[in-house]
């Protein structure tokens, strides 16, 4: 495991020997990328595999990260729900997160004999930094015994004051599954209401939100209409009401593919992260997207030299108190059995 590798992230060359080894993905990726810049990952992308194999490491790529990431050297690829859920199965050393901070804690908490690296610590998320475990304890004062169900998106503090997790594909089920006719629904304001919509439980909201979903405008949406007459508008459900109502279709960002896959529209707009549509068209070629450019900053924080990085030196590590991570695990867990 402590094998050392002799690397050089910056004089990686783009030789035959890496040509003839990236050509499979190049091919996938073409038309979603410039020429030029293949040569410029590929060398990166080739020593990434090479590295993955010699440390037993599994990537896990959200669907947000950039198409270099996403098919050069992601393993497993998917939405928050789809990555928590194979990471608590794999069979590997390491698990190397190419998403946000609360992701890699997800896969830390589900697999603490498992060492996780996050290339970048600083990935963060404007809605998991938007609450903190004491104001889950006092909400918990101000509403007693009303269950809380925290989005995924929140830190292990928050979760492990949580009693159950949620991602955006699951979060009505998990709702209704508590069986109780209120609780209390953080970090994601945006996402609770529009729970509230679907359900009836009372859900009480913590008015935390996405920074890339919430600059999405009504207005905007209604431009695609004008210019695009008869684009099909699908839209994640963290974007504000007015803009969801505006949208054909609302669902996580595996459930806007799935959407995709099975209804073949001619011309979509995805509302939500940049590099979503980018990853979507290479699977789906005959349809156009239109792509609005909403970047998630803290999932652009993770880039191929970083992950070569973090490989090499088996670092940044996700750390997280034990107490903490066993009450987190319970509330993940309880989510993973609904
Ligand atoms: P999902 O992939 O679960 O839809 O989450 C979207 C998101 O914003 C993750 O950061
Ligand atoms: Fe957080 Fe939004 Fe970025 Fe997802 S897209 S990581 S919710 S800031």
């Amino acid at each position: 495991m402590q094998h050392q590798t002799t690397i050089d992230p910056v004089n990686l060359e783009f030789t035959p020997e890496v040509e003839r080894a990236t050509r499979a993905i190049f091919e996938r990726v073409r038309h979603v990328m410039p020429d030029v810049e293949w040569p410029i990952h590929a060398p990166v992308i080739a020593a990434i595999n090479e590295l993955k194999r010699v440390r037993n490491a599994t990537i896990l790529a959200h669907n947000y990260q950039t198409p270099e990431v996403f098919y050069g050297v992601g393993d497993i690829t998917g939405d928050s729900l789809a990555l928590a859920q194979e990471g608590a199965r794999l069979d590997t050393d390491v698990i190397v997160m190419c998403g946000v901070r609360f992701m890699a804690e997800t896969a830390k908490i589900l697999s603490p004999e498992k060492t996780v690296l996050l290339p970048d610590m600083d990935a963060g998320c404007s809605l998991a930094a938007s609450i903190t475990g004491a104001d889950v304890r006092r909400l918990k004062e101000q509403y007693p015994g009303v269950p809380v169900v925290t989005y995924v998106n929140a830190y292990a503090d928050v979760r492990a004051e949580a009693d159950i997790c949620c991602t955006s594909s699951n979060a009505v089920k998990i709702v209704e599954s508590l069986k109780t006719d209120r609780v209390i629904f953080i970090p994601d304001g945006y996402l609770g209401r529009y729970v509230a919509k679907q359900t009836d439980v009372e859900v009480i909201l913590w008015e935390g939100a996405c920074e890339v979903h919430e600059r999405f405008t009504a207005e905007e949406l209604r431009g695609y209409r004008r210019d695009y007459p008869g684009i099909h508008i699908m839209a994640h459900p963290e974007c504000p009401p007015d803009v969801l109502s505006e949208a054909d279709f609302v669902g996580s960002t595996s459930g806007l593919i799935r959407h995709i896959a099975d209804e073949r529209p001619k011309q979509v707009v995805m509302v939500t992260e940049c590099s979503m549509s980018d990853n979507v068209a290479v699977e789906f070629p005959d349809v156009d997207f239109i792509r609005p450019c909403n970047l998630c900053p803290h999932m652009k924080r993770i880039t191929l030299p970083k992950i070569l990085r973090s490989l090499q030196t088996l670092s940044p590590q996700i750390e997280i108190d034990p107490d903490t991570a066993e009450r987190a695990r319970r509330s993940l867990e309880r989510m993973l059995a609904v």
